[in-house]
């Protein structure tokens, strides 16, 4: 196989810890970092305790690309896409992929705009890690990265052959990608309390959470997805049985004064409802408040 060149757009904690672990591929040969704040290396502790440090090429500018690689890699947040494609120009050429690692279920309408839908490759991650500072990343646990079924889902999946990250594809990304919004949906109760994992255990709370990830499957149902009747108690399950103190990435942002990928995990739900004739009011009201929370008066 011919050495793999990759640009990894947005290389904070998630885009961090994939380049770390790409870094370390035989079948990688050039490895570029596309930053929006400049970093120096790549230091990444990895779930049993080692550190991967990694020297990739950092470029802070669309304009120091001089050639297009085989795979773009791209980790920023969701609601930074439209500055996230003024990379694509440069790195997109006629065989490159693109590699879209983030939450939500659009990750190809949302980078539609910029290239043709048949050289997006959407990925549905779970892959826990944290960012202290730039380059500088905890990777929690192993996690996985899950592709459509098809010759680039699977050529991605193998550039992680040797890492600790399971890569693997589905017949049924659809089913797969709204599973995990059903988990993610109902972060949005945290955001708004501002309270951590264990404010499932106050009175009401956990109910409210049932409702959303029940319009969340409603609306999955609508678009395709096959979801079973299980989802909504299945992820209260798993908030009562996470620790107390955990917060969400909804959270971490609200509490550190970033936006939030409110839209991607929530607003999402209201908007395909509402092209399905879905009510979702509970997810209309979480949208609603966790975008006035960036609210100022003119
Ligand atoms: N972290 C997790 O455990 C986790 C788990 C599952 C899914 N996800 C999803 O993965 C995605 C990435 O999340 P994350 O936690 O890695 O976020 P993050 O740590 O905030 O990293 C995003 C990176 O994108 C960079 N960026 C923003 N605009 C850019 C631009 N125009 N050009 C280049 N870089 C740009 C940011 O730059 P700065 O350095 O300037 O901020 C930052 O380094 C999100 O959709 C998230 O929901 C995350």
């Amino acid at each position: 196989m011919t050495l793999q060149s990759i640009a990894v757009v947005g290389p904070g904690a998630i885009g961090g810890t994939i380049a770390a672990w790409l870094s370390r591929n035989p079948l990688v040969g050039e490895l570029t970092l596309c930053a929006r704040t400049p970093l120096d290396r790549l230091v990444v502790e990895t779930p049993d305790g080692s550190v991967i440090e990694a020297t990739p090429r950092v470029v802070t500018d669309p304009a120091q690309i001089t050639a297009p690689v085989d795979w773009v890699v791209v980790a920023t947040k969701a609601y930074d896409v439209a500055a996230a494609a003024q990379w694509l120009k440069p790195l997109v050429g006629p065989s490159t992929h693109v590699a879209v690692l983030q939450n939500g279920v659009e990750h190809v309408e949302r980078f539609a705009p910029y290239l043709d839908r048949d050289r997006i490759v959407p990925v549905v991650i779970d892959v826990p890690a944290e960012r202290s500072a730039p380059g500088r990343i905890a990777h929690r646990r192993n996690g996985t990265l899950v592709m459509p079924a098809g010759e680039a889902g699977e050529a991605f999946a193998a550039l992680f052959a040797e890492s600790v990250i399971e890569a693997s594809t589905t017949d049924d990304f659809l089913t797969v990608a709204w599973t995990k919004l059903s988990l993610n949906c109902a972060g949005a109760v945290n955001a708004l309390t501002g309270q951590p994992g264990g404010v499932v255990r106050a009175e009401g709370v956990a109910e409210l959470m049932r409702q959303m990830v029940r319009e969340c499957v409603a609306v999955g149902r609508a678009v395709g997805a096959k979801l079973g009747d299980e989802i909504p108690d299945w992820v209260i399950e798993r908030a009562m049985t996470s620790p107390a103190d955990s917060v969400n990435s909804l959270l971490a942002d609200r509490l550190a004064g970033r936006p939030m990928e409110w839209d991607a995990r929530n607003g999402v739900i209201v908007r395909l409802g509402a092209i399905h004739g879905v009510p979702t009011p509970v997810n209309a009201m979480a949208s609603t408040l966790l975008a006035a929370t960036a609210w100022t008066p003119d």
